[in-house]
């Protein structure tokens, strides 16, 4: 359990409809190219907490990576609130992905940086409207790592660092956050924890959830599974 988190005292923000049709992704071509997805379509409601569920290999990481901006489709569309994704040039590009939100399963924080500065770094360049330090101590706060400000990565657990991870993905004010196996690199108990984590800071602000995983004891803290098999949705409990 996370007995030190504090309740954030930031802004309520409310998450962002998502709208996919007959979305399509193939890598390669001809009888070796593999369709990462498969006209998928789906429609998320602002604020639902989904629970992207299949194999290793099932398009998963294709999918959240064609929402967030950072992949390109071959075909149909994306719609993530105000933003048509699929049809945005390279700078609106840049300027929707600040909407989003991304927690990945390695972590990837900057291991020169304390904890602290790994959370302000994605606003750093950016002009905001609130106090970069002050917000990023509160998230801190809200993950439970409020006394670990100025340590370095490598000074923390698995799990701590996800946390922080997790704070990092906040400070932009998101719409949405995509988390891509958050729970892959942490022992069970250690996944558990920041799935909950996660479910909770996600309700709390309002926001939209899109989360990866192959682990099906993992989707306590969603509203819905939608389940993938070589690129296509075969089961959704929210359609
Ligand atoms: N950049 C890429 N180049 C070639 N094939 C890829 C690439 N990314 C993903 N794939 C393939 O697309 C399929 C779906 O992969 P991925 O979306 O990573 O699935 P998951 O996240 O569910 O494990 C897999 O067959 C994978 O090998
Ligand atoms: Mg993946």
């Amino acid at each position: 359990m996370l007995m030190e988190a504090q309740p954030v005292a930031t802004e309520t923000r409310r998450g962002v409809e998502v709208t996919v049709r007959e979305l399509t992704k193939r890598f390669g071509e001809g009888e070796s190219g593999i369709v990462a997805a498969d006209a998928v379509t789906l429609h998320v409601p602002a604020g639902q907490r989904v629970a992207l569920l299949g194999a290793s290999g099932s398009g998963k990481s294709t999918l959240l990576h064609l929402i967030g901006g950072m992949e390109r489709a071959d075909s149909g569309t994306i719609t993530v609130g105000d933003h048509e994704v699929t049809a945005l040039g390279r700078r609106r590009l840049s300027v929707y992905r600040r909407s989003v939100g991304f927690v990945f399963q390695r972590f990837h924080l900057l291991p020169a940086l304390t904890v602290l500065d790994n959370v302000i770094a994605p606003v750093l360049p950016r002009r905001v409207g609130f106090d970069r330090a002050e917000r990023a101590r509160q998230l801190l706060a809200a993950v439970g790592l409020a006394e670990r400000a100025h340590a370095v990565p490598s000074q923390l657990s698995g799990g701590q660092q996800q946390r922080v991870a997790i704070a990092r993905a906040l400070i932009g004010e998101p719409r949405i956050i995509l988390a891509d196996e958050p729970t892959g690199n942490l022992d069970s108990a250690t996944g558990r924890d920041v799935m909950e984590l996660v479910g909770r800071l996600v309700e709390e602000h309002g926001l939209t959830l899109l989360m990866a995983t192959h682990d099906e004891n993992l989707t306590a803290h969603c509203d819905r599974v939608i389940r993938l098999r070589d690129g296509v949705v075969i089961e959704d409990t929210g359609a």
